[in-house]
């Protein structure tokens, strides 16, 4: 049986800000990143009841708040530090994690090829750490609503746990602990978005919850996986507009009149494979032989 949690914190009455959208100077209960001389990243979150470890110093909480974003700050050992709310791409590689979370690389194209839009009513599964779903919640807005199943109780508990810390109180989000394929219940879905390792099990179900002209977006790492996946749409024959695509995203080293491709880059991660949804009892679908 699958265990619903819908997570609302917060009236309704009072509009919620996300975490993400927050503007002004720094308060507590706020994800930051701290950023060093040499460009990495610390993610952490403004709490007045403990100071922040960093590099072997230490920075109190209260020297933080009240700042701009953009502010020098500077840890025990003098050592300085830039702050700011994280921005997406800042926030997702640093996430608590518990399986591998989607790369911002591949999120920016599943937003566009998945098609969503603020007020799309859309089922995700597997949930992981709950990178994808704060992207998706982001893009659906507060009219939109999430429905996201995780198989394992553990993982659900992390991401619901990230949520709340990064993103903030979202009142449109479900999250169903179970295995999708056998458990969906939701009709009239906009779009589904599927980042689980046999995506080809839940084909049936996404189109039983899909409504016409919905669309399907799959996350797989491996071609073969692919391969069983596109397989599986072209035989059920009830999708069309099936393609497959990769993204890749090389950072440059602009220093003086040192300008090339950085050495390292993190070459491969996934496939995104999209379908469209046919309207009930369709035959003569146009296909090249
Ligand atoms: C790679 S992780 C997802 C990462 C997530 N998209 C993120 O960005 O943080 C794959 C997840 O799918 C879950 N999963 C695997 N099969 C599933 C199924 N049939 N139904 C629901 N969740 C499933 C796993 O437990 C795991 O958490």
């Amino acid at each position: 049986m699958a265990i619903l949690f819908r997570v609302t914190t917060g009236s309704p009455r009072i509009k919620i800000v996300n975490l993400t959208h927050q503007k002004g100077s720094l308060r507590e209960g706020e994800p930051v990143v701290l950023v060093d001389r040499k460009d990495r990243e610390y993610l952490t979150c403004l709490d007045l009841k403990r100071p922040i470890l960093i590099r072997g110093g230490t920075i109190n909480v209260i020297d933080v708040i009240g700042r701009d974003e953009g502010s020098v700050v500077r840890s025990s050992l003098n050592e300085p530090f830039l702050v700011f709310r994280p921005s997406f791409p800042q926030l997702i590689p640093n996430l608590p994690r518990s399986a591998q979370v989607i790369y911002p690389k591949d999120i920016g194209p599943i937003l566009i090829w998945a098609d969503l839009f603020p007020g799309a009513r859309v089922v995700e599964a597997g949930v992981g750490a709950g990178a994808l779903s704060m992207a998706l919640l982001r893009a659906i807005g507060d009219s939109g609503e999430l429905i996201s199943y995780e198989i394992r109780e553990d993982f659900a508990a992390l991401a619901r746990k990230n949520v709340a810390k990064y993103y903030g109180p979202v009142s449109n989000w479900s999250l169903k602990i179970g295995d999708v394929a056998t458990q969906w219940e939701h009709k009239d879905v906009d779009r589904v978005v599927l980042d689980l390792p046999e995506p080809w099990q839940v084909i049936d179900a996404a189109w039983k919850g899909l409504r016409p002209g919905g669309i399907l977006l799959c996350y797989l790492p491996t071609v073969l996986q692919v391969k069983t996946l596109v397989d599986g749409l072209r035989n059920d024959q009830r999708f069309a507009c099936i393609e497959t695509m990769e993204t890749l995203m090389r950072f440059w080293h602009v220093k003086g009149m040192s300008m090339r491709p950085q050495h390292r880059m993190v070459a491969h991660t996934g496939f995104l494979t999209s379908a469209r949804r046919l309207a009930d009892g369709q035959k003569d679908i146009p296909r090249a032989p």
